[in-house]
């Protein structure tokens, strides 16, 4: 295992170490949300933003009485104790233990707070960056709350599983109507007749911190993005389409169901907005 150090409840351990109940609700039923940042050189990337999603998810789900900024200063205590440069945090509150197992909330239950930090080694998405990566459309067989950032991604799994399988690095998820959501664990934004769109923020996609950054980013640029749906059949008309999230940053696709995207290789726009992001990074950073 690499190195990765956690903290259970209020106790640092290495993370082999931890131990959680058979009864835990995020084990039998997927009672739980959860959160991914990327830390960089130490720091913590759009901190404020992924403590804020999480307490929403909480609230969504009905889980209370979690500090959310206490989980935030273990996060740093985390993150210093085990002299951590290049890593991400891993963050999931779940209801809690309860016997016996029944669906309704348990009245007792105390919810169970783990969040651990791995080193992170960026290479060879750094590669993918550079070089463009292939993505699969797959049906979003997820529910109707997809904002809610749980730990139930069943879906998600078989999404991106299909994905590997036909050797691309990200899965599409489309509607019955073909719709285009976002994709197994990240957004997209894609460019069509010069105009560059993303899916608008509902219920069907998780609020990615990457996509509001990439949203500031075009508002410094003074570049206008459109927020609409893209259909499937759609796809054959477009010029760009790149992938934003916490470790992907900002991905360009340069193949779709195994057809070239672009020339098959990273277009304007995408190279543009990866530029932008590396600067507010540097910035970030200094
Ligand atoms: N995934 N959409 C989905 C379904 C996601 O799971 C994620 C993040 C994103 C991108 O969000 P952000 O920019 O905040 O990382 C979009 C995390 C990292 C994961 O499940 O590992």
């Amino acid at each position: 295992m690499p190195a990765a150090l956690a903290n259970l409840n209020g106790q640092t351990m290495p993370l082999e170490d931890v131990k959680v109940s058979a009864l835990d609700r995020g084990f039998l039923f997927g009672d739980a949300v959860y959160e991914v940042l990327r830390v960089y050189r130490g720091k913590p990337w759009m901190e404020r933003e992924h403590f804020d999603r999480l307490a929403r998810s909480l609230a969504s789900i009905r889980i209370a009485g979690v500090d959310v900024d206490r989980l935030r200063r273990r996060t740093h205590e985390t993150i210093a104790a085990g002299g951590f440069g290049e890593c991400i945090v891993y963050l999931q509150v779940t209801r809690g233990a309860a016997f016996p197992r029944k669906h309704a909330f348990p009245k007792n239950a105390v919810p169970l707070e783990l969040l651990w930090v791995e080193e992170y080694d960026d290479t060879k998405t750094a590669e993918l960056r550079q070089r463009g990566a292939g993505v699969v459309t797959h049906p979003d067989m997820r529910w109707h709350r997809c904002d809610i950032k749980s730990t139930n991604l069943l879906a998600n799994v078989l999404a991106n599983q299909a994905a590997a399988e036909a050797g691309a690095a990200e899965a599409i998820l489309y509607l019955p109507d073909g719709t285009l959501t976002e994709a197994s664990h990240s957004s997209f934004f894609w460019v069509a007749q010069g105009n560059l769109c993303t899916t608008p923020h509902d219920a069907n996609i998780l609020p990615g911190i990457t996509r509001t950054v990439v949203l500031r980013l075009c508002q410094r640029a003074d570049v206008r993005v459109r927020e609409c749906y893209l259909k499937r059949d759609e796809l054959a008309g477009i010029d760009e389409l790149f992938l934003t999230g916490t470790t992907p940053e900002v991905l360009p696709v340069t193949r779709i169901d195994a057809k070239p995207l672009g020339g098959g290789a990273p277009s304007p726009v995408t190279r543009r907005l990866q530029s932008a992001h590396a600067e507010v990074l540097r910035e970030f950073l200094e």
